[in-house]
């Protein structure tokens, strides 16, 4: 499925359809819309060749729904959903958009926020803010880092090249998914320092270790370990998307973990012909301390932690942060928010490591909340990723200005001058 765009069943309807396409694709209407020949064909790929007038209503009604065309267009993050929904084919887009069952834990994350208000403080010179943030002695002039996703590569050629250059242009703390469509060692290029490495280990240890090996190897800093999706999951709205995709899928796409990794760059060489999953089921505290001491000198984050018991056993199993996460809705359908699970985190840890949140958010006030609850940084995964479809590199550094925006804005509206100052007297309870 990834390489949609070169399907050749697109042009069964010979060239009459393509030149109809190339046609509605010099629309002013359309250009203005962001959709170019490319995304009418992924548009139109489940219609009737021939049905030309259906193909025509369709593209109108996709461009009167104010898509914008260039990145500088939107007004929020959310501009480029659409874009990208068009943009993408069904099946891509329904990867990307997915819960799991019945997708709540997925509406919980954007609904969690309106569970809390902030307080605001008036009389306070905001001429100035400053949203810096240092985490293991690394300054950045953002909180807000960008989640590793995988697979970037069918939403964008350059996939997470085009991320880690973004977030190089906008000083980005960014964490590069294990199944990524590109390697570390040409992430950590692109983004001119290594970044944060996250880890899908697979039930094979060998697999996994030799993987942090390479991780660490390649200058990576940190090890992210994935904790909340070793238990396998149901992604149904992504599969019921893949079913209004007429692609033959099975050009790209064959099963079973050795198949899954086929076009993962950081499985290259290893034998995963005995792993049987992505995760590890097996997996508890024992065998994260074996993980750790395959490369002792990085750090270690625990990504998916979201109760107090677990945030304990982390610090005393000597995880070096948390990521408050429930992988945006895509790991259990619990139908609780990441904002919702984050205070008993914070009460737990205690102040002796930081603690990350991601899950839903999608605006300044989203990520003040958050700040004040006590997270050290906020991240983002699907509004990047919406940014990247759209607009590949420039469409993710909309995004990442969108929010970072936004978020100065709100610590002037709150009366904050720095993220220190910001604290649970910010934040009440709905
Ligand atoms: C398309 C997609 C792919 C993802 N891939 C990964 C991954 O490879 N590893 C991982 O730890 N989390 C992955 N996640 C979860 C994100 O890291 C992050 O937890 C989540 O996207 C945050 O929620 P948000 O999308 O609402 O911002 C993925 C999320 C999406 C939407």
């Amino acid at each position: 499925m990834d390489d949609a765009s070169r399907d050749p069943q697109l042009d069964t309807g010979g060239g009459t359809r393509r030149r109809f396409l190339r046609f509605l694709a010099a629309s002013p209407l359309l250009a203005t819309a962001g959709i170019d020949l490319a995304a009418l064909e992924r548009l139109t790929s489940a219609h009737d060749p021939d049905d030309g007038w259906r193909l025509l209503h369709e593209v109108e009604r996709a461009a009167q729904q104010g898509l914008i065309g260039a990145p500088g267009d939107a007004l929020s993050v959310f501009d480029f959903e659409p874009v990208a929904r068009a943009k993408l084919p069904a099946a891509h887009f329904g990867y990307m958009a997915s819960g799991v069952d019945d997708d709540a834990t997925l509406r919980a994350n954007r609904e969690g926020f309106s569970r809390f208000a902030l307080r605001a403080r008036r009389l306070v010179n905001v001429r100035e803010v400053d949203s810096s943030m240092t985490m293991f002695g690394v300054r950045y002039d953002t909180p807000i880092f960008v989640c590793p996703t995988g697979s970037q590569k069918m939403h964008d050629p350059d996939g997470d090249v085009a991320t880690a250059r973004a977030a190089k242009a906008l000083g980005h703390l960014m964490m590069l998914s294990g199944v990524a469509t590109s390697s570390v060692e040409e992430v950590n290029a692109a983004r001119g320092t290594p970044v944060w490495y996250q880890l899908y280990p697979t039930d094979v240890d060998a697999v996994a270790h030799a993987i942090v090996r390479r991780a660490s190897k390649a200058g990576c800093p940190v090890l992210v370990l994935t904790v909340d999706l070793n238990g396998g999951r149901n992604t149904e709205t992504q599969l019921r998307a893949g079913r209004v995709d007429q692609r033959d899928c099975t050009r790209c796409h064959t099963p079973g973990v050795a198949g899954y990794v086929r076009r993962k760059p950081m499985f290259d060489g290893l034998d995963v012909s005995n792993a049987t999953d992505l995760g590890n089921p097996s997996m508890d505290w024992a065998w994260v301390r074996r993980c750790r001491a395959v490369a002792p000198q990085m750090k270690l984050v625990l990504k998916g932690l979201v109760t107090r018991e677990d945030a304990e056993l982390a610090v005393a199993n000597g995880a070096d942060a948390i990521v408050v996460s429930n992988h945006g809705g895509r790991a259990e359908d619990s139908g609780r928010s990441t904002i919702e699970s984050l205070p008993e985190v914070v009460g737990a840890v205690r102040g002796r490591i930081p603690v990350l949140i991601d899950g839903g958010f999608r605006r300044g006030s989203d990520m003040l909340k958050a700040l004040a609850l006590g997270a050290t940084a906020v991240g983002i995964g699907r509004p990047y990723l919406w940014g990247l479809a759209a607009f590949g590199q420039p469409g993710v550094e909309a995004v990442l200005t969108l929010m970072q925006r936004e978020l100065h804005l709100g610590m002037r509206q709150m009366g904050v001058q720095s993220l220190r100052q910001l604290g649970r007297q910010f934040v009440v309870p709905r």
